[in-house]
């Protein structure tokens, strides 16, 4: 057994005696722990408290312990050891499978479950998600992170946390990360905030249900983009809001589509520097349309900025908090994609008279994440590691993005591609009509981890496509990889020439 599944040790399970009951107390305590052996509350080989220590804590005479334990030893549940302490014995078959109908009859009792979104779920399933091959979307390239400097920075604050580090702190989270991405977001995305403005959350997702639940009541209409982000979907739909799939262009979000379907929107969802999943970046005009009529309507603009740090082509994308005069956006980053996903780690930047009310909320959510991580990456920030890793891995990715480019124009020419200017993921247009989920599917089955465009659409009317990713894609693996992705293709006829 693996040092991390091994059982703790000499732990007590729960196991009560009733002084008022006639069952002698030793008896009930050898009842007691025998069906915490018999239903796998307790583990073959797992050390048990000693009979002093049970005694203790139920408040028994020592000698109704020993009694309980000698006749779990001669019963053979539990074997001796000595001064080594006492077993579960490793004889005992596997603990049966807890019993169906008492398990179900107490589930009934249960209130009905709140039903989750459902497209989430969906994605948890999907074969294209569980593989670790090319083209997986939501991957950085995680063996060029600077893990011994990472390592070295959470030793510094692991060996040096003081007792205030390890109490509770500012909901809004530590100051020196907040003062650290204030200044890396002015500078880097043009969005002009203090360091009281900023929230640190644990990842988007959570920057998103946070968000949602402390501005929306429920029933309130969204606008998200379509095909868009599910994550953002599940977040808005949790909160309870009517979530309104608006359409996407060349442009980005089509705000007149918008208000066609749903004037009375309180708030909307875009992904403006690169939208998810086509990549089109939201034209000026499209931006000051929507400040226009979110300042009209009264309503929200959450907008996500997941990845817009790698630009390959043109000039640096303004984020559109920037252009925000009437303090309706609400910013959300995250360091999943420039950093790792698993350390759950992003932020909020909200307008100056919105942070009491999402404080609140955070606070009953989680009050605030692990100040350890928090610290690390507020040094990893200020001493530089941070900007030099996004320049290390600008490089990376253009190069993956440029090698991906030309093997698709290659071999697949009359596939049209968007979004590659951006980020760490690029979209592969098939003729409509086209089953790119069955194509998803195959090209799992072949190791290819593509997502099908038309899983990114709530609504009927959907296109067909496949969206790669290629941060932890290596440059040797893109050609062999397209190669089988043409032959997929062009099993499905109509989709090149
Ligand atoms: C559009 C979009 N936003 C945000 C994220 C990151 O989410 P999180 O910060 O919760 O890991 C992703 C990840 O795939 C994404 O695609």
């Amino acid at each position: 057994m693996g040092a991390m599944n091994r059982p703790s040790d000499g732990l007590s399970p729960v196991v009560a005696v009733d002084r008022r009951l006639q069952t002698p107390l030793y008896q009930q305590l050898y009842s007691g722990y025998r069906s915490a052996i018999l239903d796998g509350r307790l583990k073959p080989g797992q050390r048990l408290p000693s009979t002093r220590v049970v005694a203790q804590e139920l408040q028994i005479s020592r000698i109704l312990a020993v009694l309980a334990f000698e006749q779990l030893v001669a019963e053979g549940y539990i074997v001796s050891r000595g001064s080594a302490g006492s077993y579960v014995s490793n004889e005992l078959p596997d603990p049966p499978q807890p019993r169906g109908s008492h398990q179900r009859a107490a589930a009934d009792r249960r209130p009905g479950p709140r039903r989750l979104p459902k497209s989430k779920l969906a994605r948890i399933d999907a074969p294209w998600l569980g593989l670790r091959g090319p083209f997986r979307t939501n991957q950085p390239a995680l063996d060029e992170f600077p893990a011994a400097i990472w390592a070295r920075l959470v030793a510094r604050h692991a060996r040096r946390m003081s007792p205030r580090q390890m109490m509770y702190g500012d909901h809004l989270g530590l100051r020196s990360l907040r003062d650290a991405l204030a200044d890396h977001l002015a500078t880097v995305r043009s969005v002009p905030c203090t360091s009281d403005q900023i929230l640190i959350v644990a990842g988007s997702q959570q920057g998103l249900t946070i968000a949602a639940h402390a501005l929306l009541a429920p029933g309130d209409a969204v606008w998200l983009e379509e095909p868009g982000y599910g994550g953002a979907r599940d977040a808005f739909l949790l909160a309870g809001a009517h979530v309104v799939g608006v359409p996407v262009d060349r442009d980005g979000l089509d705000v007149a589509a918008g208000i066609r379907r749903a004037p009375n929107g309180r708030a909307v969802y875009v992904t403006p520097s690169h939208q998810y999943p086509l990549g089109v970046v939201m034209s000026a005009p499209r931006r000051l349309q929507l400040l226009e009529w979110a300042r009209r309507r009264g309503a929200w603009v959450f907008e996500d900025d997941y990845d817009s740090e790698y630009r390959y082509d043109g000039q640096p994308l303004a984020s559109l908090c920037g252009l925000d005069a009437d303090a309706r956006v609400i910013y959300v980053g995250t360091f999943s994609k420039v950093l790792f996903p698993a350390l759950r780690v992003g932020y909020l930047v909200v307008p100056r008279d919105l942070v009491a009310r999402l404080c609140r909320f955070r606070e009953a959510v989680d009050v605030f994440p692990s100040t350890l991580h928090q610290a690390v990456l507020a040094d990893f920030i200020e001493e530089g590691h941070f900007a030099r890793h996004l320049r290390r891995m600008r490089v990376i990715y253009a190069e993956r993005r440029n090698a991906l480019k030309a093997a698709l124009a290659r071999e697949l020419p009359s596939l049209r591609v968007m979004g590659e200017h951006t980020g760490m993921h690029l979209a592969l247009m098939l003729p409509s009509g086209a089953r790119d989920r069955g194509l998803a599917v195959r090209a799992a089955e072949n190791g290819i981890s593509v997502v099908p465009l038309s899983t990114c659409y709530s609504g009927r009317s959907k296109e067909a496509g496949l969206v790669l990713g290629y941060g932890s894609t290596h440059l040797n693996e893109i050609d062999g990889a397209v190669n089988k992705l043409k032959a997929l293709v062009a099993t499905q006829s109509g989709c090149t020439d």
